[in-house]
């Protein structure tokens, strides 16, 4: 075969393969093929030119010369082609209808009870106290016996408990953390514990064998009733309003000495009488007291130097008085129609 007709030939190969190639890859893989350094078929036959009769050399590499530029542009043409083609895919199956209406994510809120316990949780933090959080298991030592409530005592009876085993009970109070706190740290102590807690009620409007509550406590020396008066009573305005005013009934906590029962004047009638305050005109908020010397000693306090309040709330009664919700099940039947109002 002439060299003449080993180009036509090379040349009409390159053409068929370059115009099959459907990759950028292939295309660079041709090129090394027919046009690489080293290997490369046209180079190849270049290199050839060098034995033959001189006078033939020009026409020969002439005619070399315009088969490399015939196949390098028709790689060029091939790979302008390919990019065409494969932009105009990703085009249209990249498509966007800017005309379809958006998805609407609905955005998340808080809870009505997170909502509420972060009230809370706000004014007792601008008041200097501190926030901590103890176990929703507990033993008995730490839900009674440190507070003053000795085994069989009648008093048992106001926290029906659900008991995992004997000595090991879901806690039914947050009081529990008041002991804890004072174990770890020596006055002054000023903090609240919000946290679950159970109870083997029987289920009804206004109980549910699980609800929140948060503990208060503060310990200093001198602390006294009044103390415990100016700090709920500020907490009450903070809460239910500038106008609130509070009363304190006496009551009985074991583990406070004396114990009262905090009022608020009804922020529905502005204690004219309604449903809500059961025509009293007071609504109950809170349980509260002067931390008994007993559960002071327990802890290693000298009762004789330190004093110190307790109080403990509902959140889930806060929250229903504050927001008139009459069914305390409503908090936890997750009911976006109920949720959403909040
Ligand atoms: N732990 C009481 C309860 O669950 C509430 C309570 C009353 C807490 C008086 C206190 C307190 O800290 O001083 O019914």
């Amino acid at each position: 075969m002439s060299i003449f007709e080993q180009l036509t030939q090379l040349q009409k190969g390159a053409e068929e393969k370059i115009a099959a190639a459907v990759s950028k890859e292939e295309l660079e893989g041709l090129w090394t093929q027919f046009l690489g350094r080293k290997g490369g078929e046209l180079t190849a036959i270049l290199r050839s030119v060098k034995g033959l009769d001189p006078q033939e050399r020009p026409l020969v590499g002439k005619v070399a010369n315009e088969v490399k530029g015939a196949i390098e542009g028709l790689i060029a043409k091939r790979q302008e082609l390919l990019y065409q083609a494969n932009l105009e895919k990703r085009l249209s199956s990249e498509q966007l209808d800017v005309t379809l209406p958006g998805r609407w994510q609905e955005p998340g809120r808080a809870h009505i009870l997170s909502q509420t316990l972060g009230r809370i949780k706000e004014i007792f933090k601008g008041l200097g106290y501190s926030v901590m959080a103890g176990p929703e298991i507990e033993t008995d030592y730490y839900n009674f016996e440190a507070l003053n409530i000795p085994a069989n005592h009648p008093s048992r009876e106001m926290w029906d408990s659900f008991f995992l085993r004997p000595g090991l009970l879901m806690r039914s109070h947050t009081s529990p953390n008041q002991v804890r706190v004072m174990e770890r740290q020596d006055p002054p102590v000023r903090v609240v514990c919000p946290g679950k807690c159970y109870r083997r009620d029987a289920v009804d409007a206004t109980h549910f064998w699980e609800f929140h509550q948060v503990e208060g406590l503060l310990v200093d020396e001198r602390v006294t009733f009044a103390d415990l008066k100016g700090t709920l009573e500020l907490f009450a305005k903070a809460m239910f309003g500038e106008r609130r005013r509070t009363r304190f009934n006496p009551s009985y906590f074991p583990f406070t000495e004396p114990s009262a029962e905090v009022m608020v004047d009804c922020f529905v009638c502005e204690g004219k009488g309604c449903r809500v305050c059961k025509n009293s005109g007071w609504i109950e908020i809170m349980g509260a007291g002067m931390v008994h010397p007993r559960v002071l000693q327990g802890v290693g306090y000298d009762s004789e130097r330190y004093s110190g309040f307790a109080f403990g709330m509902g959140v889930e009664r806060i929250a229903m008085l504050t927001y008139a919700i009459d069914d305390i099940r409503l908090f936890y039947e997750d009911d976006l129609r109920f949720l959403r109002q909040f």
